[in-house]
C-alpha cells in the first residue's frame, strides 16, 4: 500500500494547529489573575478557564507534533531511500512514528499539565497487563515483524513460498506479510506464522534457476538433442545471458529419453511465462532438427529381417563405406559386401573409450562417422598422437599381430565405427595376398609414430619383413 504525499498528510493537522493556536492565544487574552479575596464563584470560573486554556494548549501542541512527526518521518525515510536504494518497510516507518509520538506526548503532558512519565507508570503497568492479555496475537505479530526486519530474510519484490502459497512480496506491515500470488490474489500471512514456518525465498536480484522437463525419442542422438535445446533456450526472453543453460539426461523413460533443462532467470517473478516460453522453444528446436517427442503409446513395428543389424545402415551402404578405405581398395564388390555383412556398426558418445591400451584385441574398426583420438600414456597422462576421421581404420595392430593394444582410442565426438572381426579378415587374406602387404606398411608407419612417442615394441617385428611374416604366421597363411 502506498502512503499519501506529505502535503496531504499534514494539511489537516496544520489547519488544526492554526485553529488551536489562535484559540490558545484568545484564551490567553481573556485569562486573569485571581485575587485572594475572590468569591467561590469567581474561583470556579477561573479554574474552568484555566482548564480550557490547558486543553486548547494540549490540542495545539498535539496538532503541531502530528505535523512535525509526519514531516520528520518523510525526511528520515527519504534519506533512507537515497542511501539504501530501496523503500523502507512500512513496519519500520510505523515504529519510528510511534516512538516520536510517545516522546512528544510525554513532553507535552510534562509542560502543560506537569504530569511526568514516571507518574503514569503504575497506571500504565496495570493497563499494560490488561492490554497485553487482550492483544496477545497482535503483539506477537508485532514482535515477529520486528524480528523479520532485523533478520531481513526477504524484501518487497522477492518471490516467496510460505505453506502452500507462492507469490511476490508486496508489503511487510506490523501485522502481516502481503503476498501477491501468480493468480493475482492477495494472501496475508501473519508475521507469527512466517516466523514459525519454513520459507523459500527467491531474491529479486538473485541468480534464481528453474528446471523444465522434456523427453525425446530413443532414436534421437543425446548429443544433438542437448546441443539443439541449449542453443534454443539460451536466447529466450528473461533467460540470464551470462549463465549458459544446462541440458542433461535424467533417465530412460517408458516411451523415450527424459531430459531436463536448467536455466537462470533475470526476473524470477515471471517464471511461469518463461517456463512456457522455454517449452515452446524446445518444440521448435525439435521441429527444426527432426527430433520426435515420445508419445505414451505402444508402437508395434513389423519389420522385414534387416540386411544388416547395425545402427540402421544396410549392407550396401556399409560396403560403400568400406570401399573408401584405402587398404580395402583392391577388394571386389562381392568381397566388400561379404565384409560389410560380417561386420557390425557401433555408436560412441564423445569421450568414450573404444580401445584401451594393453587389452587383447581380435577386431579392427573403420570410422564411418565422426572421429577418434589415438592416445598414449606419457608420464602417466594421456597424450593424443593422432586424430583419425571418417574412412580411417584402427585396431589393426593387435588384430594382425596378436599383441596387446598399443594405444587408447577415444571418440572425439559422437562417432560410429564398423567393427571387423578376425575371421572376416582371414578369408580376405587368402584371396588377396596384397592386403597383408598393404596392412603391414600401414602398421609399420604407425609403429614409427608410436616409437617417436616411446610406446611401441621394438625388435624383429619392427621391420617390414618381420611384421609381414608375423602376420602370416598369426593368420596361418603359409
Ligand atoms: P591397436 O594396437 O590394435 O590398438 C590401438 C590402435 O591405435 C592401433 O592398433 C592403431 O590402429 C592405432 N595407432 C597406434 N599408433 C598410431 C599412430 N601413430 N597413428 C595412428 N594410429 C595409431
Amino acid at each position: 500500500m502506498t502512503r499519501p504525499p506529505l502535503k496531504k498528510q499534514i494539511t489537516v493537522p496544520l489547519v488544526l494547529a492554526a485553529v488551536f493556536g489562535l484559540a490558545w492565544y484568545v484564551a490567553g487574552r481573556f485569562s486573569w489573575e485571581l485575587s485572594p479575596a475572590a468569591s467561590e464563584q469567581e474561583r470556579m470560573s477561573h479554574a474552568a478557564g484555566e482548564w480550557v486554556r490547558a486543553l486548547v494548549c494540549i490540542a495545539f501542541w498535539m496538532s503541531a507534533a502530528l505535523v512535525a512527526v509526519r514531516a520528520l518521518n518523510e525526511l528520515a525515510f527519504f534519506i533512507f531511500r537515497k542511501r539504501k536504494g530501496y523503500e523502507a518497510p512500512s513496519l519500520m516507518r510505523d515504529l519510528f512514528s510511534l516512538v516520536l509520538y510517545v516522546t512528544a506526548g510525554a513532553v507535552i503532558l510534562k509542560y502543560t499539565l506537569d504530569l511526568s512519565f514516571a507518574a503514569l507508570l503504575p497506571g500504565s503497568a496495570l493497563l499494560g497487563i490488561v492490554l497485553g492479555l487482550a492483544l496477545q496475537d497482535t503483539l506477537g505479530n508485532l514482535f515477529s515483524g520486528i524480528s523479520l526486519h532485523a533478520d531481513k530474510p526477504f524484501q518487497v519484490g522477492d518471490v516467496i513460498t510460505v505453506g502452500k502459497h507462492t507469490g511476490v512480496v508486496t508489503s511487510v506491515t506490523w501485522r502481516a506479510v502481503k503476498v501477491k500470488t501468480f493468480s493475482n490474489h492477495i494472501v496475508l500471512v501473519s508475521n507469527t506464522s512466517i516466523a514459525k514456518e519454513s520459507i523459500e525465498v527467491c531474491p529479486q536480484n538473485g541468480q534464481n534457476a528453474r528446471i523444465v522437463f522434456f523427453s525425446a525419442a530413443y532414436a534421437d542422438s543425446p548429443v544433438r538433442v542437448i546441443h539443439a535445446v541449449r542453443e534454443a533456450v539460451r536466447e529466450a526472453e528473461n533467460v540470464l545471458r551470462y549463465i549458459t543453460p544446462v541440458v542433461r539426461m535424467r533417465g530412460y523413460g517408458e516411451s523415450g529419453v527424459d531430459y531436463e533443462v536448467k536455466y537462470w532467470l533475470s526476473d524470477y517473478s515471471r517464471y511461469n511465462d518463461t517456463d512456457a516460453l522455454i517449452r515452446q522453444r524446445i518444440w521448435y528446436a525439435f521441429r527444426r532438427n527432426g527430433f520426435t517427442f515420445p508419445f505414451p503409446t505402444r508402437t508395434l513395428h513389423m519389420e522385414p529381417p534387416a540386411a544388416h543389424d547395425g545402427d540402421g545402415r544396410d549392407t550396401e551402404t556399409l560396403a560403400g563405406l568400406l570401399s573408401a578405405v584405402d587398404i580395402f581398395a583392391p577388394l571386389t564388390p562381392g568381397e566388400l559386401n561379404a565384409l560389410a555383412a560380417s561386420s557390425s556398426n557401433h555408436v560412441f558418445a564423445p569421450g568414450e573409450t573404444i580401445i584401451r591400451a594393453g587389452d587383447d584385441g581380435d577386431s579392427m574398426f573403420v570410422v564411418s562417422r565422426g572421429g577418434v583420438d589415438v592416445r598414449v600414456d606419457s608420464n602417466g597422462t594421456p597424450r593424443t598422437i593422432s586424430r583419425l576421421g571418417e574412412g580411417a581404420f584402427f585396431g589393426e595392430m593387435a588384430l594382425f599381430t596378436g599383441e596387446p593394444r598399443t594405444a587408447h582410442v577415444v571418440a572425439a565426438e559422437e562417432t560410429e565405427v564398423l567393427e571387423i572381426g578376425h575371421d572376416a579378415m582371414r578369408g580376405l587374406f587368402q584371396t588377396n595376398p596384397g592386403l597383408v602387404e598393404a596392412l603391414s606398411h600401414a602398421i609399420n608407419e604407425r609403429r614409427a609414430g608410436l616409437l617417436a612417442n616411446a610406446s611401441a615394441p621394438s625388435g624383429d617385428e619392427g621391420t617390414h619383413d618381420g611384421l609381414l611374416s608375423r602376420i602370416r604366421r598369426f593368420f596361418r597363411l603359409d
